[in-house]
């Protein structure tokens, strides 16, 4: 089968397409023939050599496909039945094996739609963000980091849903702040001067929880936007600035907290808790309530194209591969 292999770390130059062997499912697990693959900023930071796996390797860890075949002990899949599956790498590929109880069926309506790859990913991570993480509470304000990306855009919209307001929205470039404004932002501003700009529209009270997946200057200037017992959630460094270490005595005289989120880490703490966020965003996406926007996809072949383009910052919403 035809798979896009890393060989060593380094640029998107580096993805070469290899005829690997088919996997087979172990006991607990299946194989899925993909259709679909979602790109996740983590498949960038993972082939760069800032994230997880080790070269040679196939990226990858969500994906859309048909159940090829099922390991011993699985009862609940069978073959032929379309599903969405976190997959733990290996998914830029044409079959990827998978722990059976990372994998959901897909909703009718969403069958054979790229967007049944990306149901696993980002909503989750937004529903986990607000609740866990953020712990907001109806009506407090919010300010969204990389509004225009995946998590951006399924955060606001998961934010509304639990009465939330206003949400404001901070982006790159004035055609990004274009796009995130179809969304349900209250603002959305530039991310540079966003901090003056913010404390202006809240009339100089800031805002209740940021969400930040950028880090370095911005994360720094986000610290002075939070209003008395606000609360900063970092669930990314996508600037790959050093991360920014707050002093305990300024966050005590503030009156503010400082809190991370990993969906990765959090599927090994609580299992259940997360399990449960996969099947509400499915079940989110299926009913309309949240629209997961797929603006690009690319062929499989294509994967380095397609981490080139979301690096230079062109894309917004989700980009997928077509298998
Ligand atoms: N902790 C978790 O569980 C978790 C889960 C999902 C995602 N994440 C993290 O959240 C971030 C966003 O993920 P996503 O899926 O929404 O990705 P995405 O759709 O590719 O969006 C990335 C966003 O980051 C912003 N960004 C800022 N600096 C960037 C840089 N140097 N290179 C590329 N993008 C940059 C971009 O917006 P602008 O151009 O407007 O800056 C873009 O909207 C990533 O850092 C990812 O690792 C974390």
């Amino acid at each position: 089968m035809r798979a896009m292999v890393v060989p060593r770390f380094g640029g998107p130059e580096v993805f070469e397409c290899h005829d690997v062997a088919v996997p087979e499912p172990g006991a607990g697990q299946v194989s899925i023939d993909v259709a679909h693959v979602s790109v996740n900023f983590t498949d960038v930071r993972n082939r760069r050599g800032d994230g997880l796996g080790t070269p040679p390797m196939i990226p990858g860890i969500e994906v859309s496909g048909t159940v090829r075949a099922v390991g011993d002990g699985v009862t609940d899949l069978r073959p032929g039945m379309a599903v969405t599956s976190l997959t733990g790498g290996h998914a830029y590929a044409e079959v990827v094996v998978a722990d059976a109880s990372r994998v959901l069926p897909v909703p009718a309506s969403l069958v054979g739609d790229p967007v049944a790859a990306c149901l696993m990913g980002v909503l989750p991570s937004a529903l986990n963000l607000l609740r866990l993480a953020g712990k907001v509470f109806p009506g407090e304000s919010v300010l969204i980091h990389g509004a225009s990306g995946g998590v951006g855009t399924t955060l606001v919209q998961a934010a509304h849903l639990m009465d939330l307001g206003p949400v404001f929205g901070t982006v790159s470039t004035e055609w990004k702040a274009d796009y995130a404004r179809n969304y349900a932002f209250s603002r959305v501003f530039l991310r540079d001067g966003f901090d003056t700009a913010l404390m202006e529209a809240t009339s100089g009270r800031g805002v209740d929880v940021v969400f930040d997946p950028v880090g370095g200057e911005v994360r720094a200037r986000s610290f002075e936007v939070l209003a008395p017992f606000g609360r900063l959630v970092h669930f990314g460094n996508a600037s790959l600035d050093t991360e920014v270490v707050p002093d305990a005595t300024w966050l005590r005289a503030k009156c503010v907290g400082y809190v991370g989120y990993s969906g990765g880490q959090h599927a090994g703490l609580d299992f259940e808790t997360v399990s449960r966020s996969w099947r509400q965003a499915v079940d989110l996406v299926a009913s309309g309530a949240v629209r997961i926007d797929v603006t690009r996809v690319f062929p499989l072949e294509a994967a380095a194209e397609a981490h080139r383009a979301i690096e230079a910052g062109e894309v917004v919403g989700k980009v997928v591969l077509e298998v």
